[in-house]
C-alpha cells in the first residue's frame, strides 16, 4: 500500500527525482508515465483529483440515467425471455452506477453531493440518455449503438492510470458485452424479420446512429479536458480516435443486418482503411448539454421522483447499520 505523500513503489526512482529537484508534480507525472496505479492514498495533484471526480460522477450519472430509456419497456418486452433479459440488463447499470460512485467516493467526495448535484440539475450525463424509445426496436438499438459506443470508450478506461476506476471498469466492460450482444440480437430478429419489423429496425438505427457518435464527446478540437487527460493517462484515447474505432466496428454489423447507415457521405476509405463519415450537427449535441433535447426534462424529473420515494429505503438502511454497528465502533 503506497503510504500518504510522494512514496512510489519504487523508492530509487523518487530519490532521483527529488534529487533532480523534481517538485511533486513532476514526480507525480514521473508515476503516471512509467504506467504506475494511482491509488486513494496517494499524492495527487488537485487538478487530477477534481478531473476524476467529475468524470466518474458523470459516468456514475450516466449509467443511472440511462436505466430509463430501456427501463420503461420492461413491462412491455415482446416475451417473457426479452423481459428477463432486459431486466438483468437495466439492473446491471445500476450496479455499475454503484460501483461508479464508489469509485468516486475514494477521491473524498460523498455520493449525496454527487446525487445531489444530478438531481439540481448542477451535474452532467451522457447526451445519449436524452433521446426518448418509442418502439421495441429502440431496445435494440441501445443495446447495440449505445452500449457499443460506451464499450468502445470503456476498454481504454480499464488503463485509467487511477486505480479505482480502472479496476471498475474491468466488471463494467465485462456486462457491457452482455448488453451489446442482446441489443444487436434484438436488431437482427427485426432485420431479417417481416418487412415491418424492418423498417421498425431501420427508423431506430435511423434516430440512434448520430446520437451515439455524440456520446464520444465534441471533437478534439472542441475538447477542452482531453489534452490534459490524456497526459494523466485518464483517457488513452482522443474522443475522435474512439469515434473512428466505434463507425469502423458498427458499419459493417449494420451491413449484415441489412441496414443503412443514415450517412450519405458514408464511404470507405481504403487509403485510410476506416470509414469517412459526414458531418456531426453539434448544435444538437450542444443543445442537449444545454437541457434542450427531447426527454432531458422527464428524465431528471423521474429521477428526483425515485430519489423521494427512495427516501424511506436509505433511511431504514441507516438504521439498521446504525443499531448493528459493532459495539467497539459505537463505542469509538
Ligand atoms: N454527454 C454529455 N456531456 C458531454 C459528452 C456527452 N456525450 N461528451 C462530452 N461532454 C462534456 C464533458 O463532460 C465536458 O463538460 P464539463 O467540463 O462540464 O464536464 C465537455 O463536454 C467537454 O468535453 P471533453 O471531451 O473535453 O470532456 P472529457 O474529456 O470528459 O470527455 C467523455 C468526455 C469522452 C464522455 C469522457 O468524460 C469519458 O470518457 N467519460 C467516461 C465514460 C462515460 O461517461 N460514458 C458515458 C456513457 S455511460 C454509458 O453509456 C453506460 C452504458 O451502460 C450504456
Amino acid at each position: 500500500m503506497y503510504t500518504q505523500g510522494l512514496d512510489a513503489p519504487d523508492p530509487e526512482r523518487a530519490v532521483a527525482a527529488t534529487a533532480a529537484g523534481a517538485g511533486p508534480e513532476a514526480r507525480f507525472q514521473e508515476r503516471v508515465d512509467a504506467e504506475e496505479k494511482i491509488e486513494p492514498k496517494d499524492w495527487m495533484p488537485e487538478g487530477y483529483r477534481q478531473t476524476l471526480i467529475r468524470q466518474i460522477s458523470q459516468h456514475a450519472h450516466s449509467e443511472i440515467v440511462g436505466m430509463l430509456p430501456e427501463g420503461n419497456w420492461i413491462t412491455r418486452a415482446p416475451s417473457l425471455l426479452r423481459k428477463t433479459i432486459l431486466i438483468a440488463k437495466v439492473q446491471d447499470e445500476g450496479g455499475h452506477g454503484a460501483y461508479l460512485y464508489s469509485a468516486a467516493e475514494t477521491l473524498g467526495v460523498s455520493r449525496e453531493e454527487l446525487i445531489e448535484q444530478l438531481l439540481s440539475g448542477k451535474a452532467k450525463y451522457s447526451s445519449i440518455f436524452n433521446y426518448p424509445t418509442p418502439t421495441w426496436a429502440d431496445v435494440g438499438a441501445v443495446g447495440w449503438l449505445v452500449d457499443g459506443a460506451a464499450i468502445m470508450n470503456q476498454i481504454p478506461l480499464c488503463r485509467c492510470s487511477y486505480g479505482p476506476y480502472a479496476r471498475a471498469m474491468v466488471r463494467v466492460c465485462r456486462e457491457e458485452s452482455f448488453h451489446q450482444r442482446q441489443g444487436y440480437e434484438i436488431m437482427l430478429r427485426l432485420a431479417k424479420g417481416t418487412a415491418g419489423q424492418r423498417q421498425m429496425a431501420q427508423d431506430a438505427l435511423d434516430r440512434w446512429w448520430w446520437p451515439s457518435l455524440m456520446m464520444f464527446g465534441p471533437s478534439d478540437t472542441d475538447s477542452k479536458h482531453s489534452a490534459q487527460s490524456m497526459r494523466w493517462k485518464i483517457k488513452r484515447f482522443s474522443n475522435d480516435e474512439l469515434r473512428q474505432k466505434f463507425v469502423d466496428f458498427t458499419v459493417p454489423q449494420a451491413d449484415y443486418l441489412g441496414l443503412k447507415v443514415p450517412d450519405p457521405e458514408l464511404r470507405w476509405d481504403e487509403a485510410a482503411s476506416g470509414y469517412r463519415f459526414g458531418a456531426i450537427d453539434w448544435t444538437e449535441f450542444n443543445d442537449i448539454l444545454k437541457g434542450h433535447g427531447p426527454c432531458n426534462r422527464e428524465r431528471l424529473e423521474a429521477r428526483r421522483k425515485a430519489h423521494a420515494e427512495g427516501a424511506w429505503v436509505r433511511e431504514a438502511a441507516l438504521a439498521y447499520a446504525a443499531k448493528h454497528r459493532p459495539t467497539a465502533e459505537r463505542a469509538a
